[in-house]
């Protein structure tokens, strides 16, 4: 049986010329740039890079912070540029970021991302209009704090909607319309959304938005689907929607799983759940946090708890064990996705490398996790090849793991 090499991964030394490294030191060099142009002659790394492994099957997408945007996360840029099809801005279309204040829009960043997105002949994703969260107090409020009224917040909303998605008509291709209008048990959340217009507050989103860009697809988007009653809650969602008229495309599923929930079996009932009403499936914020949880799925709980040793175990590394499980989680989830394949059209990230993603910061501040398919210096984990693996050699056995798992991986070549 193969064994795992107990040494830790990350910090292996750099395979190479030891001893008589100077008698081959002259066909080092030339062999090292040969293997640099084989790695990213197309051929080869087509097999390597996730986009071009799931060509046939889904567009594979990343959220991109403000730095990847504007490409002085030149490592993060380049990653994006070679592995995905897709983006998705993890903050700044939100509305507190483009919409400040009443009478002050600031595209800025948006622009950059919508010019990065076309440069590189990529999807993009509009994420998100309506939302309970990330959205200013004035928004919900007349000059002496009291609540505006349906008419006044029906129409804030279609003028933010009229001027976010029509200044990118055509070219942003797909727009998150409401985000988390449901709560854990499957009844409508009471946001200030819904007690000041109503249940129709979706409706009229969606007609807004199909208002500004006819063309674009548009989503509902949740996270937790995967638990029974918020699933039945978000089918019924949708007929709803569905039987009112509404021009809705996909329904997101957020993705943000731990180790040991949800299971297989609950991923795959819920995306069979949703594609049977016939709208597209987008899986749109996939991670998986590692570390040990105080609390209940979810993503809506305050970040209250203090930070112990036992809650943040990793502080140097990913054990070999942690690495290998998150590789089979990332590959059974895929397996799922590929199930799926003729209803799912995109599945993103929620980040590019461990080191940027929220789950650093959430449901506690400080700890470190790794979440993702790169690590904090944007090196490929054996998760990424456990998922690239699929499409080969199938799901790897836990018992014998392939050494290439955790050998060094090619580079990428943005
Ligand atoms: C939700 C939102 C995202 C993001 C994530 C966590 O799922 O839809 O915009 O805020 O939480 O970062």
């Amino acid at each position: 049986m193969r064994r795992l090499n107990s040494k830790s991964l990350q910090n292996r030394p750099p395979k190479g010329p030891q001893k008589g490294a100077k008698r081959h030191k002259k066909c080092y060099v030339p062999f090292v740039l040969l293997c640099g142009l084989a790695i990213c002659f197309p051929v080869v790394a087509q097999q390597r890079v996730l986009k071009d492994v799931f060509k046939n099957d889904f567009m594979i997408g990343a959220a991109l912070n403000r730095r990847q945007i504007f490409e002085e996360d030149t490592r993060g840029a380049a990653i994006v540029r070679t592995h995905f099809n897709s983006i998705t801005p993890e903050n700044i279309l939100k509305w507190a970021l483009v919409h400040p204040d009443p009478n002050r829009y600031d595209f800025a960043a948006p622009d950059r991302f919508v010019e990065f997105g076309e440069k590189h002949g990529m999807f993009i994703v509009g994420h998100t209009l309506v939302w309970h969260n990330q959205t200013p107090r004035w928004v919900f409020q007349d000059e002496k704090g009291n609540p505006v009224d349906r008419e006044t917040l029906l129409n804030r909303m279609r003028e933010h909607i009229l001027k976010v998605v029509g200044r990118y008509k055509g070219r942003i291709k797909g727009w998150d319309v409401v985000n988390e209008a449901l709560n854990q048990d499957g009844t409508m959340r009471q946001s200030p959304w819904f007690k000041i217009i109503g249940e129709d507050y979706l409706v009229k989103a969606f007609q807004f938005a199909h208002e500004a860009d006819p063309s674009a697809q548009l989503y509902y988007n949740d996270y937790d689907l995967e638990l029974p009653a918020k699933r039945a809650g978000g089918v019924e969602l949708i007929k709803k929607l569905k039987a009112a008229g509404v021009p809705i495309s996909g329904v997101g599923l957020q993705n943000h799983n731990q180790m040991d929930w949800p299971s297989i079996a609950d991923e795959d009932a819920t995306i069979t759940a949703f594609e049977n009403l016939g709208v597209k499936i987008h899986i749109t914020e996939l991670d998986v946090d590692v570390l040990p949880r105080t609390t209940k799925p979810g993503a809506d709980y305050a970040v209250d708890v203090e930070v112990t040793p036992q809650l943040n175990p990793y502080v140097d590394r990913l054990p070999d064990a942690q690495q290998l499980a998150l590789a089979k989680r990332y590959a059974e989830l895929f397996q799922v996705y590929l199930k799926h394949r003729d209803a799912i059209d995109r599945v993103t990230f929620w980040g590019v490398g461990d080191g940027d993603s929220w789950l650093n910061n959430w449901p506690m501040k400080g700890r470190t996790n790794y979440p993702l398919l790169f690590d904090r210096l944007g090196r490929p984990k054996p998760a990424l090849r456990a998922v690239i693996m699929l499409k080969s050699g199938g799901l790897f056995s836990a018992e014998e793991p392939p050494e290439f798992l955790f050998e060094p991986f090619v580079p990428y070549c943005g």
